[in-house]
């Protein structure tokens, strides 16, 4: 693509795009191809959250989810989960006031009961302070699987029906978009995973089911202005037509 075409694609791409789900996964194999070490790779990929985070403000995009943790990953070392429990806290600690001042919201989605009570309370907190702010809203998939958030979903409508505040009858797409763990963000428009696998990994299942699908190879710490760019353009380039025969946008 030419310069000028690609600046002026660029230009199309504020405001049009509402939520961008990101699998950001290839800090380990970055680490390794660089002669590092794997919790360096974590540190590198923290770099491009902070760098993807300011890029959405920019072009407007209301709502973000990243994934950092997932309910599998628990099954690594534990010296590497060790690792990034302690680079969660830490990253909250140093970065919500940041965070706050650019009138993020930040919610932290996934199961909390399992994070030690140190992070738990940062965690609290750091929702607390963002959570009467208007700008993007910032959702970290932490300890989070789909199945999990699926799960967790029929349980607040099973109490719901129990307490006598809702009937099996009201049970409809709607409710489920009000109980699920993205709840207060709009329907998530693109979907992209760097790293190259070409799997979800128990990522958001229920949301996904009309978000445009974006793969690239290229690995987390090195996803940069660039290519997340290329990602928004790919797109709006893209027709949605949600079972349709015309764009209906
Ligand atoms: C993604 O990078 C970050 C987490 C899952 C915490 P990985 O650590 O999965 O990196 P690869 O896939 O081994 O390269
Ligand atoms: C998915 O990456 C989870 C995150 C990026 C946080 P994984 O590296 O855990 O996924 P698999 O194991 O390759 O499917
Ligand atoms: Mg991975």
């Amino acid at each position: 693509m030419n310069r000028n075409l690609y600046l002026n694609k660029l230009k199309k791409i504020k405001n049009i795009i509402n939520h961008v789900a990101i699998i950001a996964d290839g800090n380990g194999r970055w680490a390794n191809i660089n002669g590092k070490s794997r919790y360096f790779g974590h540190k590198e990929g923290l770099k491009s959250i902070m760098k993807i985070i300011n890029i959405s403000i920019y072009y407007h995009i209301k709502a973000l989810t990243l994934y950092v943790f997932s309910t599998e990953n628990w099954k690594r070392p534990e010296t590497e989960v060790n690792y990034l429990m302690d680079l969660f806290k830490k990253t909250l600690k140093k970065q919500i006031y940041k965070l706050n001042n650019k009138n993020i919201k930040l919610n932290i989605i996934g199961e909390k009961i399992e994070f030690n009570k140190e992070l738990r309370t940062y965690i609290y907190e750091s929702e607390n302070i963002t959570k009467n702010n208007t700008g993007l809203i910032l959702n970290i998939a932490a300890n989070y699987g789909g199945k999990w958030d699926i799960i967790q979903c029929i349980k607040k409508i099973f109490y719901k029906i129990k307490n006598k505040k809702i009937s099996i009858e009201d049970i409809n797409e709607s409710i489920i978009n009000k109980n699920i763990s993205t709840y207060n963000s709009p329907p998530i428009d693109l979907l992209i995973r760097t790293g190259g696998e070409l799997r979800i990994s128990n990522f958001l299942l229920w949301q996904i089911a009309y978000s445009e699908l974006y793969f690239t190879k290229t690995l987390w710490p090195d996803f940069d202005k660039f290519n997340f760019e290329e990602a928004l353009i790919s797109f709006y380039k893209r027709t949605r037509k949600f079972g349709n025969l015309i764009n209906k946008g």
